[in-house]
């Protein structure tokens, strides 16, 4: 094997799985008629706000009579508004086969310290088994493990005529993956996933179930002002009518409305799903037809279209974290592929971003780079 350079480089080396890349046809031009230096309670701010809010509605097909709310602190502040105001009426199953996932873990068990909690985890590679998750308990859990790439296949493990609430983290799976809405009460993302968007606001998604849950628990912690979604008992409806509950950035908001206009460009969110699944499926058939590396994912059928998770197989390589972190480095400093390192608490290996902001063609043209840089590093 030679370990010359490929002649060719992925036009564009953004394959970080957060920020992720942005849309392709972006530009700092698009964002030249956000509202800046207004209010956003202005009709101008309101109307964009209300425009991010039914666009998603428009491209995600999310039932009308559920609540989409722009929040602050990203995916992270969704997630944890929902666990701070929901939790503790009944007891909690919380799943997690990753770092963020095990996060929420954390949060549960030693910051609200709730008593009744059962932790479903798995090792990075698998799921935990979902047969056994009891939805007479609220269930907390992540769609798509963004650090070991293994995602649930679907929803049918889902009780449909569940007593619990289903709280999911579907930061890298919206836009990527089907989501069953009636199996989900609680859904969170950020825009700076799949959609190539700013990381400012989260997305926090209630179905009516979860709203009949705030309007009638009240949890026995205080809450900040800034995870509040009740006043006096009753849902504060404008949070999710665009009247958001402090000063959002009308930039990351119009760089969303951009990015919402890019999926409709591309067929809305099936054309979206495809772009994942083509460039995921570039990196598996790669995999398939070398021995030197395979996907984290143990069982294909929970394989992620977004951030697929590699790791090296090769029995001459004594170092996998050492290993690994060069082979990320070497294309670093090519300008081939930034930032595709796996996670920090994730077993060593790659992960490498496929939602639909990424090109296939780029995919495809950094395979040679991936012969090349593990045959100079072995070499080496
Ligand atoms: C599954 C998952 N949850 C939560 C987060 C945190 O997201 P944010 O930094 O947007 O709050 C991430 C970020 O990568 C993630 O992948």
């Amino acid at each position: 094997m030679t370990t010359q350079q490929p002649a060719t480089r992925p036009a564009n080396p953004r394959f970080s799985s957060g920020p992720c890349a942005k849309p392709p046809t972006w530009t700092p031009e698009v964002l030249a008629s956000a509202p800046l230096g207004r209010s956003h309670r202005a009709a101008i701010g309101k109307a964009r706000l209300k425009a991010a809010i039914e666009g998603t509605r428009e491209l995600l097909g999310i039932p009308d009579d559920y609540r989409i709310g722009i929040v602050p602190a990203s995916d992270t502040g969704a997630v944890e508004m929902a666990l701070w105001s929901l939790l503790g009426a009944r007891g909690v199953e919380m799943l997690a086969w990753e770092s963020f996932g095990k996060g929420w873990v954390t949060d549960v068990v030693k910051q609200l310290k709730l008593e009744d909690v059962r932790v479903r985890e798995a090792e990075y590679g698998a799921l935990p088994d979902l047969d056994a998750v009891d939805f007479s308990r609220d269930v907390v859990f992540t769609w798509n493990g963004t650090t070991s790439g293994v995602r649930v296949p679907d929803g049918d493990w889902i009780a449909a005529d569940r007593a619990g609430l289903t709280i999911c983290d579907a930061t890298s799976a919206a836009f990527a993956q089907d989501l069953p809405w009636d199996k989900l009460d609680v859904t969170t993302f950020s825009w700076q996933k799949v959609l190539g968007g700013e990381a400012a606001h989260g997305m926090l998604i209630l179905s009516p179930r979860a709203v009949a849950r705030l309007e009638s628990y009240t949890p026995p912690w205080p809450l900040p002002k800034i995870f509040r979604l009740t006043k006096a008992g009753k849902l504060i409806e404008g949070i999710f009518q665009g009247a958001t509950i402090n000063t959002p950035s009308m930039l990351a908001v119009e760089d969303y409305l951009f990015a919402l206009d890019f999926a409709r460009s591309v067929g809305g969110l099936s054309g979206m799903i495809a772009r994942a699944d083509a460039n995921a499926q570039v990196l598996y058939d790669f995999t398939a037809t070398r021995d030197w590396i395979a996907n984290l994912a143990i069982d294909p059928a929970t394989r992620s279209n977004t951030s697929v998770c590699l790791k090296f197989t090769d029995p001459r390589i004594t170092d996998g974290a050492a290993f690994a972190k060069a082979i990320a480095k070497r294309l670093d400093e090519a300008d081939v592929a930034y930032d595709i390192g796996a996670y920090r608490d994730a077993p060593a290996g790659l992960r490498i971003w496929c939602g639909g902001t990424v090109e296939t063609s780029d995919v495809e043209a950094l395979l040679p780079w991936l012969d090349w840089a593990f045959e100079a590093e072995i070499a080496s």
